[in-house]
């Protein structure tokens, strides 16, 4: 999977690590998601005038939204502790079962990728989180007897990609659910603006808009995106992120104005060239751009679908007219099968 790539939602590790920085703390600090976050701030407000904790809260959405943002921002608001995993990370029914008997009460427990427990862990979740207790099995053989555990009341908030993915039973155990969506571009101007005031970094207000636009209405693709024009304008220019600057950088990674980089750009010609524009199937499309489906569903599809350059259809995905425009490609109709070019 080309998870390198600059303009993918996906975290990048060492790329990303000054995300920590930029992450908001307090509710009012997260920008857009308006509905989402006015609602938060009451069931948090309510919780806590109750001195209860917060009722099991699911995330869903693309990759670089704010899911572990807000987590950690609820346990902030909430005033108690913060403990994250990742599903990968809970191998056996001892790991789930070690971390839930010494949470501190009302704490957050947060797992993120929530889609990929494993079946024995997510029975032992189903307990804890309808009735704040867990059956541990001790012994073994003839001997073998289950223990019920008492565990302190605790928030757990599960975060995903692939919301389809979470079984019925695990989804229905949460009281709060929530998709991100994909921010509007003066939600991300504001986004950018912010960090480059908490990374020290000038930037006309015009370049900001415009490099919104490049950044596929992601807050991580905005906040990286930010940082490469940092360097382009210190090493161009006087180290101020001018429209000129942006322009010339957004041409160095070969991201286009509709924030559209190479492997994107792939996509859709594949489509056209290979496929007379579709319909073509997932998992055969994947093989023609040689990557995963999972990485074609979950990370460049996506975007590509909500800017209407791809659409899904029963058959499989198929082009729009918008997306022969963008790459310069001609359209010539035909009665019988649709769009060619
Ligand atoms: N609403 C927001 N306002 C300001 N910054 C944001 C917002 N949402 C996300 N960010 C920034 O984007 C970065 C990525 O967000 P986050 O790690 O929460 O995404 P995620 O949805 O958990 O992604 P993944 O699916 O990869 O886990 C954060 O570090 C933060 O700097
Ligand atoms: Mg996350």
């Amino acid at each position: 999977m080309d998870d390198t790539r600059i303009s993918s939602g996906t975290y990048l590790g060492d790329e990303d690590i000054e995300e920590v920085t930029l992450r908001p703390k307090v509710l009012e600090d997260f920008v857009g998601q308006k509905k989402l976050r006015e609602n938060l701030l009451v069931y948090i407000q309510a919780a806590r005038q109750r001195h209860e904790c917060l009722d099991h809260v699911f995330f869903s959405g693309p990759p670089g939204l704010g899911k572990t943002t807000l987590s950690a921002i609820i346990a902030n608001e909430m005033g108690v502790q913060f403990r994250a995993t990742s599903a990968p990370a809970l191998e056996k029914a001892g790991d789930i079962a070690a971390i839930l008997t010494t949470i501190g009460e009302n704490n957050v427990f947060f797992i993120d990728e929530i889609h990929r427990l494993k079946p024995l862990v997510e029975e032992i979740l189903y307990s804890a989180m309808e009735d704040f207790q867990i059956d541990v099995v001790v012994g073994n053989g003839p001997g073998a007897r289950s223990i019920k555990i008492p565990l302190p009341p605790f928030t757990l908030i599960g975060a995903t990609t692939k919301a389809g993915l979470v079984s019925a039973p695990l989804q229905s155990r949460f009281g709060i659910t929530n998709r991100l969506d994909f921010y509007n571009l003066s939600e991300i101007a504001e986004i950018i603006h912010r960090s480059a005031r908490i990374l020290g970094i000038a930037i006309e207000d015009k370049a900001a808009m415009k490099l919104s636009q490049c950044s596929r209405g992601t807050p991580r693709i905005a906040n990286r995106l930010l940082r490469r024009m940092r360097d382009f304008a210190q090493v161009w220019g006087d180290g101020a992120i001018t429209t000129a600057i942006l322009a010339r950088g957004l041409d160095a990674l070969e991201i286009d104005e509709a924030g559209l980089d190479n492997l994107d750009r792939r996509i859709l010609s594949i489509i056209i060239e290979r496929y007379k524009g579709g319909p073509v199937g997932s998992e055969t499309l994947a093989i023609s751009i040689g990557e995963a489906v999972d990485t074609l569903e979950d990370v460049y599809e996506p975007y590509l679908i909500q800017t209407g350059f791809i659409k899904r259809t029963p058959r499989g995905r198929v082009v729009t007219e918008l997306a022969y425009k963008h790459l310069g490609k001609v359209i010539i109709k035909d009665e019988n099968q649709g769009l060619l070019f």
